[in-house]
């Protein structure tokens, strides 16, 4: 539904994005992640026709973002960083407006303009003026705004940006509620939004791809150990010793702020829990907890955007 094949954006000297390659699938959730700066805006700037791209090329439902870009933004529902609203006016002759700018039948803009009213619960404050609206609210707004030509695509950037958590978890559900309809690009700072509403990730760093992947795979690709966290209730300097000592552990190393704590290192594969247990039980050690240890979305993002090395590919796990 979206490809996006050696994009490339300069302002002035500097790239702002380079090289950028991927594609979205119809239906698709896709978590577009990076840090400040890294080009997620421009990019979706550039998805939606609002920036002219320096190299390479784009499509959006088999259309040319640069050619046919009368075609592209009929199909495209783009809720922007800083949303336009217009503040003195009233939330429905905005949404009425809006119709018609992006050329809503006139028999279909009543429908229209109900049905997102009641998609993103805003009917009870159809009336009001924009700019007598919450962050929240205004924010909803400008998502049914998105939505009002019924798009299939839709390019949300930051869309829970600034809400308090009933509301993000509001929005978010929202959005999930659009896959398989729509297919969505939705950039985010909020890492557990990713995985709770996305099916795949791109993480792009100082303007280039880093990953491209499904959560779980990138979590597998870069996991290089087993890592199982324990803890004890009678420490002593024997514990860390024969722990380190079952088979397929390659290091054990205390927690400091846990006592009788251990991060219990072994090789990838290894499953050391049934020993462990076993001999935690055997000395009479007092087993207080024993957990594996997975990397959250954040050890991945870090790892992927302050590392050098960059992602093994998948031959080479
Ligand atoms: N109009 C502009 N003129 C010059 N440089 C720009 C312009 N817009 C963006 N940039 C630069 O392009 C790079 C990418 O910016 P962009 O806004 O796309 O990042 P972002 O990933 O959306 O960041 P954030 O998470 O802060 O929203 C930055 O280095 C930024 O300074
Ligand atoms: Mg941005």
């Amino acid at each position: 539904m979206i490809e996006v094949e050696n994009l490339g954006k300069k302002y002035g000297n500097n790239f702002a994005v380079r090289n950028l390659n991927f594609s979205v699938k119809k239906g698709e959730i896709l978590g577009f992640l990076g840090p400040n700066g890294a080009g997620k805006t421009t990019t979706m700037r550039i998805l939606t026709c609002y920036l002219p791209a320096t190299e390479g090329s784009a499509r959006v439902a088999g259309f040319d973002v640069f050619k046919e870009g009368l075609q592209v933004r009929k199909r495209i529902g783009y809720l922007p960083e800083n949303s336009p609203l217009y503040r003195e006016m009233s939330v429905t002759s905005f949404l009425d407006f809006i119709t018609r700018i992006k050329g809503v039948p006139r028999r279909k803009r009543k429908d229209r303009i109900a049905s997102v009213l009641d998609r993103c619960k805003i009917d009870e404050v159809k009336n009001r003026l924009i700019q007598h609206l919450s962050k929240g609210y205004r924010q909803r707004v400008g998502l049914a705004a998105a939505l009002i030509h019924d798009p299939e695509v839709l390019i949300l950037d930051e869309p829970t940006i600034g809400l308090d958590p009933k509301q993000i978890i509001e929005i978010r559900e929202l959005i999930k509620s659009l896959a398989g309809d729509h297919t969505v690009i939705l950039s985010t700072h909020i890492l557990p939004e990713v995985t709770q509403t996305c099916q795949r990730v791109v993480i792009i760093n100082e303007g280039k791809v880093v990953a491209e992947d499904t959560f779980e795979k990138l979590q597998e690709r870069l996991r290089k150990a087993e890592r199982l966290s324990v803890r004890v209730k009678r420490d002593s300097s024997i514990v860390p010793q024969k722990l380190a000592s079952i088979g397929g552990v390659v290091s054990v190393a205390p927690i400091d702020a846990a006592p009788g704590g251990y991060i219990v290192e072994s090789t990838l594969g290894a499953d050391v829990r049934e020993e462990v247990a076993r001999i935690v039980a055997q000395e009479n050690w007092g087993l207080l907890e024993m957990k594996p240890m997975v990397m959250s979305l954040e050890d991945v993002f870090l790892k992927l955007t302050t590392e050098e090395e960059g992602i093994p590919s998948n031959q080479e796990s």
